[in-house]
């Protein structure tokens, strides 16, 4: 794919579609009178009959386009200026770009905006549309005899003026970066559970790791995992023919004075539910178990691309959650790396189990800040439907943070309570905790089980298991995995101080 930035007009590009936004507004903007000029009028005329609205979501395309130099012309809406916001920009490039997509187009010129009436400025728009380009050009259809998405291969990206150029090229850059990441956290989900397994993810970590020189790997096998104690997630693993991993990704640039993070992702390749043995319909997706671990190995990649000044330690921790004569079982008591010791009352509370033991090396490694990822439990798809992120923590100021930086780049996420008194749920007769709380706040219950696990670290806990995966398409986003809080990752990554 070849992207670039070019002060031409955008009725002189010649190019398979001419991409531009239209708002809820009175005049058209000076990019639009443009190709409203070069086309006679006929936008003026489209809206005028309402055809034209600048609706959120609408998609106007004049195919034959005559006397603009691009064969066809897509108009996006999006809606009301005064109420646009970056998710909702985002919202509407995707399916602009995804309207597209299903056929194999080479070329596209995309208009970008230095006269909006709204909030999403010039470097904005650049940024989403670069991304969205990259995400609505690839699909799930991994295993198809012909693929059903098609990247464009050239697009060149219309600005007004040359002074812009450098910035935007930028911008249009860091767009790709977090594109091609979040392309390879949705290619890691959507992969069948007998291709992505604790060994291959880890091969796939090292060869990203591989790509860039200032990315460092360290993959824990079996024997490893034994010897630091990792009793509570070697257990899980145990109903496996395949052994666990854990990964440790080191990027160290921010230098001995910067603080230090940990990213942990559960890596669950298949959740069987185990002995608590799933029915077939909640276990048909668990492939995407592992999405919090390929979250993270999207974020890292994404901020050793783009040489961000920090030092982040990825952490993901691999087990296959199945059921054998050798599978954990439900009474069991683990010990956690931590000594704290566990007793199993549902082999499907995996997740924490596994994050449990990972927690504790990040904590033992003494970061400054920790955030976890993890499809941890369904109760947080109940509270907060499939697009919301559930954000637990231990420490207001450092959740606020997260917060705000998944604000900036448009991914949703909510805060949830930790009072201590739900710890009284966890309470076992013969050990320290057990592993589930009962059916009431299940969400938090989880959380307050791996807080037992992180000291006194500040700890962000975001539960993904509504939007780490899509059941099905919408015209703004494919189904299977999303790619969603890879950018929350990198821009929290990017704000630390
Ligand atoms: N991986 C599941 C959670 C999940 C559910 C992710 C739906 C994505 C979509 C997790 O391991 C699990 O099974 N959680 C149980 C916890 C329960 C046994 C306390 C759940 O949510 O039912
Ligand atoms: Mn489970
Ligand atoms: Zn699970």
């Amino acid at each position: 794919m070849t992207f670039k930035v070019d002060p031409i007009s955008p009725a002189e590009v010649d190019t398979n579609w001419l991409i531009v936004t239209i708002a809820e507004e009175e005049n058209f903007h000076p990019q639009l009178q443009k190709i409203d000029d070069a086309l006679n009028g006929q936008l003026t005329r489209l809206k005028e009959n309402g055809d034209l609205t600048g609706k959120s979501g609408d998609v106007l395309k004049v195919l034959d386009a005559d006397g603009i130099a691009a064969t066809r012309l897509l108009i996006v809406g999006l809606g009301d200026p005064g109420k646009l916001t970056r998710a909702g920009f985002e919202k509407a490039t995707m399916t602009a770009i995804r309207s597209i997509t299903g056929n194999e187009y080479r070329s596209a010129g995309v208009v970008l905006n230095s006269s909006a009436t709204h909030d999403v400025n010039l470097l904005a728009q650049a940024e989403i549309w670069s991304k969205s380009i990259i995400i609505g050009g690839s699909g799930q259809a991994l295993h198809k005899a012909e693929t059903d998405r098609y990247p464009i291969k050239n697009v060149t990206f219309l600005i007004e003026s040359e002074t812009v150029e450098p910035e935007v090229k930028q911008a249009v850059g860091r767009g790709r970066i977090l594109g091609d990441a979040i392309n390879l956290t949705r290619e890691l989900v959507n992969r069948t559970p007998d291709e992505i397994y604790p060994e291959s993810f880890a091969l796939r970590a090292r060869q990203v790791a591989d790509e860039f020189n200032n990315l460092n790997c360290e993959i824990w096998d079996q024997k490893r995992l034994e010897d630091e104690n990792m009793g509570s997630m070697l257990a899980v693993a145990r109903g496996s023919d395949r052994e666990p991993r854990l990964i440790v990704m080191e990027y160290l640039n921010g230098g001995p004075n910067a603080p230090t993070i940990a990213l942990v992702g559960k890596g669950v390749t298949f959740d069987s539910g185990g002995y608590s043995l799933k029915p077939s319909q909640g276990m048909i997706t668990m492939k995407c178990d592992m999405a919090g671990a390929a979250t993270v190995l999207g974020a890292m990649a994404a901020i050793a691309e783009l040489g961000l000044k920090a030092n982040v330690i990825g952490m993901m921790g691999m087990v296959e959650n199945l059921v054998s004569g050798n599978a954990y079982k439900l009474g069991d008591v683990l010990t956690a790396r931590n000594g704290k010791t566990i007793e199993v009352h549902n082999t499907d509370a995996e997740g924490r189990l596994v994050l449990a033991d990972v927690l504790c090396y990040a904590a033992d490694r003494k970061v400054d800040y920790m955030i976890d990822l993890a499809t941890l439990t369904g109760a947080c798809v109940v509270a907060l439907g499939t697009d919301v992120t559930g954000l637990f923590s231990n420490h207001q100021a450092w959740a606020g943070k997260v917060e705000s930086a998944a604000k900036s780049c448009g991914e949703p996420l909510w805060p949830m309570p930790m009072f201590d008194d739900y710890n009284e749920l966890l309470k076992s007769d013969l050990a320290d905790v057990k592993n589930i709380g009962g059916r009431w706040g299940g969400a938090i219950t989880a959380a307050k089980f791996l807080e037992n696990f992180v000291n006194e670290t500040p700890w962000v806990h975001l539960d993904i298991a509504g939007p780490a995966f899509a059941e099905s398409s919408k015209p703004h986003q494919e189904g299977g995995g999303s790619g969603k809080m890879v950018h929350t990752l990198v821009e929290t990554v990017s704000q630390l101080k």
